[in-house]
């Protein structure tokens, strides 16, 4: 358990990435994690597209300004959310947190590298990645995870901070 702890503990963004091809297999292992996170009601309101078109990856810096390391990455999984598969209304941003969250935790787990970067609520972003993927109107494009074979070693982070702990009351 402790191992699980400190497996936790020691994610952090990659956004340096070596080149090289990551396995179908590992691709499906992320994508399964992602899938096995809790949502409201568990009404899983996500889709997932996995991006492997470098000329399409590189299209996405023009309309992120945070993303420049996209263009290094070998994939990219675009998270996004659907309200029509909602039946607890205004959750699915929630869900789709916690299915981003898995996926980083399993890229860690294969020894890859990824970062997740923020799409929604930014207007901008949400627009660029509706227009770059055809998405249908009810589709939500949530976050983009760029991965790769790291390139750059995890800093360690130190972020107990007990002054944000209330116990009972504020
Ligand atoms: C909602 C959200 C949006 C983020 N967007 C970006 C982004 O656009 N570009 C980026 O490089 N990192 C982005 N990050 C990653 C954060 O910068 C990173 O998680 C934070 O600095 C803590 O570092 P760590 O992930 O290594 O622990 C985002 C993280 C979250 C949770």
């Amino acid at each position: 358990m402790n191992e699980f702890l400190d497996f936790i503990n020691t994610r952090r963004s990659i956004r340096k990435y070596k080149e090289g091809e990551i396995k179908e297999e590992d691709i499906n292992k992320i994508l399964e994690a992602a899938m096995q996170a809790p949502s409201a009601k568990n009404q899983q309101p996500w889709h997932f597209i996995v991006v492997k078109d470098k000329e399409v990856i590189e299209k996405i810096p023009g309309f992120h300004p945070n993303a420049s390391m996209v263009k290094q990455a070998s994939l990219g999984i675009l998270v996004c959310g659907d309200p029509n598969l909602e039946t607890a209304k205004g959750m699915w941003v929630q869900d789709c947190s916690a299915a981003t969250q898995n996926i980083l935790l399993a890229v860690h787990a294969l020894n890859l590298g990824a970062v997740w970067t923020g799409i929604y609520p930014r207007e901008d972003r949400m627009e660029g990645f509706k227009k770059l993927f055809d998405l249908p109107e009810n589709i939500i494009p949530f976050s983009f995870i760029p991965i790769g074979h790291p390139d750059e070693e995890p800093f360690k982070a130190e972020r107990f901070k007990k002054e944000r702990i209330h116990y009972d009351k504020w």
